[in-house]
């Protein structure tokens, strides 16, 4: 917000744990105001919500970012942001885009995830391997 209360940009966040593996932080939105663009606003905005899922143990945090979009990407690179990923035709508009990830801890890209398209979730695989040793023990 500015001085007469006004917004002059936003960043929104989340913080989940990522297919049963890290705990990612995600980056859905961040924006400015035209009249307030390159006086470092999204930089700090940006820097509050990684400070914010930091201090509640955050593994990781991702975003998608329109290739393109050369203000965004100079922003989280520098922030130390890697390229993971390039997502072809990723939006509506058939732009590519990239996914960008912050890696907070050492060993972090090492822990494994479950495949959503072909594995069970781990609470679920946990719930498989109860019924399987006590047969006759009803569950929920
Ligand atoms: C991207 C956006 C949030 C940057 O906001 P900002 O408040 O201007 O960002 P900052 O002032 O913190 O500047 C970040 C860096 O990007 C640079 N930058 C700004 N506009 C740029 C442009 N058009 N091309 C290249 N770099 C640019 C700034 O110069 C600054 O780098 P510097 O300090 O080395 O000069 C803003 O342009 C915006 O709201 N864009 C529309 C929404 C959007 O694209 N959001 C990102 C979706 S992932």
């Amino acid at each position: 917000m500015d001085d007469n209360d006004d917004l002059a940009g936003v960043v929104v966040s989340k913080l989940e744990p990522h297919r049963g593996g890290p705990l990612r932080g995600y980056i859905a939105m961040l924006a400015t105001k035209d009249s307030y663009r390159g006086k470092g606003i999204a930089t700090a905005l940006v820097r509050m919500a990684l400070d914010t899922m930091i201090a509640r143990d955050a593994d990781e945090v991702a975003l998608e970012t329109e290739e393109t979009n050369s203000a965004a990407m100079k922003l989280y690179e520098r922030l130390g942001f890697l390229r993971s990923k390039k997502l072809h035709r990723y939006y509506l508009n058939g732009n590519s885009a990239y996914r960008l990830v912050l890696y907070l801890k050492e060993g972090v890209g090492m822990i494994p995830t479950y495949d959503p398209y072909t594995d069970l979730p781990p609470s679920a695989e946990q719930f498989a391997d109860i019924e399987k040793n006590n047969p006759n023990q009803q569950l929920m």
